[in-house]
């Protein structure tokens, strides 16, 4: 197999090597042609130093973008910009390429403007750092949740249930359905784009012990913000026999993992990242590694924000959801670094959370980071038959479609909990880009979905 340029990288020089890439950039002199080549392996170009009278040969066919493969020698680089370079002995032109034409250039591009060109964009740097990073973050998932015994699982893509009760559902019909016709008649029944995994998790979790779903997510939340998108990917660990500790510890334990790992794997690309966004990735990530997650409850954090002096533009109050602002204002500015924020009221949460004793809480938790807002929702279940039954009645959720949710609860129901991981969230947080549509390759939000 052909050698990457992230391999070459930790050759030893003197050695003869064999380079395909893409030019970056050239700078022509009198006595040698300067190529920084990228073949996406890492966000290190390779510096190619080739004679101006063999560039000459070739000259009309390799610009900013064009293919190229090189032949010659690895040596240490005089200058000190780079550890090693290549003294070429051969360079030919791959591929086809109308540089009059591209639309990556050097200057300046807006993140605005390449989501327009989202088939494009993988080039440049910002994107392709974040997209190796998002990489090895679903890498580190993988390998955490393996190396404690959770089985990775494959729930459906299309359900009937709306697990979040939310409603910001996309339905599922057949392409000669009639529009009129609202009912798609080949599941038999009404079938929507899952919202999440974790309903049929927990049936998976009742007899595999530890189970973790990683897979695509659906919403049509009509919501134009940097932290939405109509399909992202959730991870969903579920844990029978675990309680709502149990699992905030397992969360923070997780995002410390990727974090760490991304420390240890994509140390270029957090330099490019950090010099793009201005701002220290390397430094936020180690200390959040080291450092342990801020705890409050809910009624706690109502407490903190009455109290701040703060004018928001919506006051808080004890039984009202968190807004932004608030969730900003805890993890910003009072703890100043993410947060777990514990036992909200039930009215605001979803049915199948497990009533506290209180009758007026659930056992359940998000968590919170700076800039980035909820990364992680998660609870303990209800796995009380009566009580669960109970709480579908009182939302007007029909039993009949949780028929076979509530039937867990008759058979071997043990206490159970798990939390989503919001995968583009957590990205934000790990590459300080500021909005989600930067963070997966091809994003889908209204309005959105071209290429
Ligand atoms: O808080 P949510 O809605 O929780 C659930 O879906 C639970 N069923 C998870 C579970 O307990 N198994 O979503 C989980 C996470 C959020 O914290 C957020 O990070 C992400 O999913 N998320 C979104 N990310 C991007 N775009 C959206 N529209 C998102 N909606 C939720
Ligand atoms: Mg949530």
């Amino acid at each position: 197999m052909k050698e990457t340029i992230k391999e070459i990288l930790t050759r030893q020089p003197p050695c003869a090597v064999a380079v395909v890439g893409w030019v970056k950039t050239t700078r022509i002199t009198p006595k040698a042609v300067f190529l920084e080549l990228n073949d996406g392996s890492t966000a290190k170009n390779l510096q190619v130093v080739v004679n101006p009278k063999d560039f000459e040969l070739v000259q009309d066919k390799i610009n900013l973008g064009s293919g190229v493969q090189v032949e010659g020698e690895l040596v240490v680089s005089p200058a000190p910009k780079q550890p090693v370079e290549i003294m070429a002995r051969n360079l030919v032109p791959i591929g086809e390429h109308d540089f009059e034409n591209y639309p990556i250039q050097k200057k300046h591009m807006s993140l605005e403007f390449l989501r327009e060109i989202a088939h494009l964009r993988p080039r440049t740097n910002t994107l392709s750092s974040a997209f190796r990073i998002r990489s090895t973050a679903s890498y580190a998932i993988h390998k955490f949740f393996q190396e404690r015994n959770f089985f990775y699982v494959h729930t459906p893509i299309i359900t009937p249930s709306d697990c979040e009760g939310a409603g910001a559902l996309f339905k599922v019909i057949t392409v000669d359905t009639e529009e009129s016709c609202s009912q798609s008649f080949f599941f038999g029944r009404p079938v929507f784009l899952t919202v999440s995994g974790q309903l049929e998790g927990e049936a998976l979790a009742l007899a595999l012990g530890r189970i973790y779903t990683f897979g695509p997510t659906f919403r049509a939340e009509n919501s134009n913000t940097t932290r939405h998108l109509a399909e992202f990917w959730m991870i969903e660990p579920e844990m029978a026999f675990f309680d709502l500790d149990e699992t905030i510890q397992l969360a923070e334990e997780l995002l410390k993992h990727i974090a760490q790992t991304v420390l240890e794997t994509n140390i270029h690309d957090l330099e490019w990242l950090s010099k793009f966004n201005e701002i220290d990735l390397t430094r936020q990530l180690k200390g959040f590694v080291t450092s342990t997650m801020n705890k409050i409850s809910y009624e706690d954090a109502i407490k903190v924000l009455l109290e701040s002096g703060r004018e928001f533009d919506f006051k808080p109050f004890y039984g009202g959801d968190l807004q932004t602002e608030h969730e900003r204002f805890l993890s910003e500015e009072y703890f100043k670094g993410p947060v777990v924020v514990f036992n909200y009221p039930k009215n605001i949460k979803a049915f199948y959370m497990y009533n506290n004793d209180d009758n007026q809480t659930v056992a359940c938790f998000d968590v919170l980071i700076p800039k980035v807002g909820e990364v992680i929702g998660g609870s303990q279940r209800e796995h009380r038959y009566a009580k669960l039954y109970q709480r579908i009645l009182e939302l007007g959720l029909d039993p009949e479609t949780y028929k076979w949710y509530l039937e867990l609860r008759l058979f071997g129901s043990v206490p159970h909990s798990g939390f989503g991981l919001g995968l583009e969230r957590f990205l934000l947080f790990l590459t300080g880009l500021k909005n989600v549509r930067d963070v997966i390759p091809f994003p889908r939000y209204p309005g959105h979905a071209e290429i």
